[in-house]
């Protein structure tokens, strides 16, 4: 098949000829080809200025993205999971504490909870992948300290359900946000970003993020001048850098200067990104809508704005459909075939959440990233229908 290769990037379309023979997951190599020039040009001026650690490249990074989620204070951190246990530490959350987060999410949500010797709940999750508010009063205990909803593949939670119960409870509301940089909600008629609803929202730049690095990555969002300070501090071994004073047992957790300059860099183009996954989500929901054996990840409710860190959608044979996605070389990811109390880590526990157990048994993720070309995205719809009707 021959198709023209469209790139949003640039604002303008070229047209090429390419053969598909099969389309990737995740294609890195596209978005270095478009940005090449200006990507060395950064690492060639960071470099040359010697600025490898804590200088102002974070820093006019950590300032764009607070900007952008509409926060005060951002701050880098190596990793997602970094930027959820840290928030968790500098929150005092500790041993005899329970922590309320979903099932259906990364291993990382619960293990930031872990790391603080603290207990975590796991409650279940809604259709729509996200924390069911409807179970989250019933899961608190005299020893519940915070709720950690998970924003998951790029749509938010029902945070004003959430933060009415927190404040009911007076409770801390931390937001699993790794996937959802950009993604948002209208409470009260007004739009807020994911991360800057709850007391701190942890964000991962892992390279097949929304915004993603050459490498790890993670960022906390926060108004908490306190908060802030504390993860300041702690993301450096405890030294505050101002007095030069270890105030705690910290970590080695700073976001790279060079990699916060390669992101700040790639957040000039991420708006534009953002609606590209916003428009492939659209074609593979006109091309596959009439399908009766899937679930598309379209749920109608215009207080969400959902950005597609993933395009998760559901059957019953998606054993199937993946090995035959996989025949015709269309590559997919399945997140996740096991819940993750059902993991080693987790066992042996009495958990089970019917809705979480179902995800598990019928999710697949189609290619999804902002350098997908339409015809790339046909043929995924192509060979789904094709699958349906043999
Ligand atoms: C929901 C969720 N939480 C936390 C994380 C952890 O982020 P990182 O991989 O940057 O540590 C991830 C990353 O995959 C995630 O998807």
């Amino acid at each position: 098949m021959l198709h023209s290769a469209y790139q949003t990037t640039t604002n303008t379309v070229h047209v090429m000829e390419e053969k598909i023979n099969g389309v990737r997951f995740v294609n890195p190599q596209k978005q270095y080809s478009d940005m090449r020039d200006e990507i060395l040009k950064t690492v060639d001026d960071v470099f040359s200025r010697g600025d490898l650690i804590n200088r102002k490249d974070l820093t006019e990074f950590e300032e764009a993205v607070a900007e952008f989620v509409g926060v005060k204070y951002a701050i880098g951190v190596n990793s997602g999971t970094d930027a959820l246990s840290l928030v968790m530490e500098a929150a005092g959350i500790g041993p005899g504490d329970e922590v309320i987060t979903v099932g259906h999410t990364f291993m990382s949500s619960i293990s930031a909870i872990y790391h603080q010797g603290a207990e975590a709940v796991l409650i279940d999750v809604k259709p729509d992948f996200n924390m069911d508010v409807s179970q989250l009063e019933a899961a608190i205990t005299p020893k519940t300290k915070a709720i950690e909803p998970v924003h998951l593949n790029g749509r938010m939670s029902e945070m004003e359900a959430i933060m009415k119960i927190a404040e009911k409870h007076n409770l801390l509301v931390i937001e699993d946000a790794a996937q959802a940089l950009g993604s948002k909600m209208q409470i009260n008629g007004e739009w807020k970003m994911a991360g800057s609803i709850g007391l701190a929202g942890c964000f991962s730049m892992y390279p097949f993020k929304v915004l993603g690095g050459f490498g790890d990555g993670g960022m906390v969002t926060t108004n908490d001048e306190e908060l802030a300070e504390g993860i300041r501090r702690l993301r450096y071994n405890g030294e505050d850098r101002s007095d030069r004073k270890f105030y705690n047992h910290g970590y080695t957790a700073l976001l790279d200067n060079v990699q916060a300059a390669l992101l700040h860099l790639k957040l000039k183009r991420f708006p534009g990104w953002l609606e590209r996954r916003r428009e492939i989500a659209n074609l593979y929901y006109e091309g596959l809508k009439d399908l009766a054996q899937l679930k598309l990840p379209h749920f109608d409710d215009p207080r969400f704005y959902d950005i597609y860190q993933n395009y998760v959608i559901r059957t019953e044979r998606r054993d199937e459909l993946n090995a035959f996605l996989d025949k015709n070389n269309v590559e997919t990811l399945i997140s996740w075939a096991l819940p993750m109390y059902k993991q080693p880590v987790m066992m042996p526990n009495q958990i089970h959440l019917p809705e979480t157990e179902a995800i598990c048994n019928e999710v697949i993720s189609l290619p999804m990233f902002p350098e997908l070309t339409n015809e790339e995205a046909q043929y995924v719809i192509d060979t789904i229908r094709h699958f349906f009707s043999l």
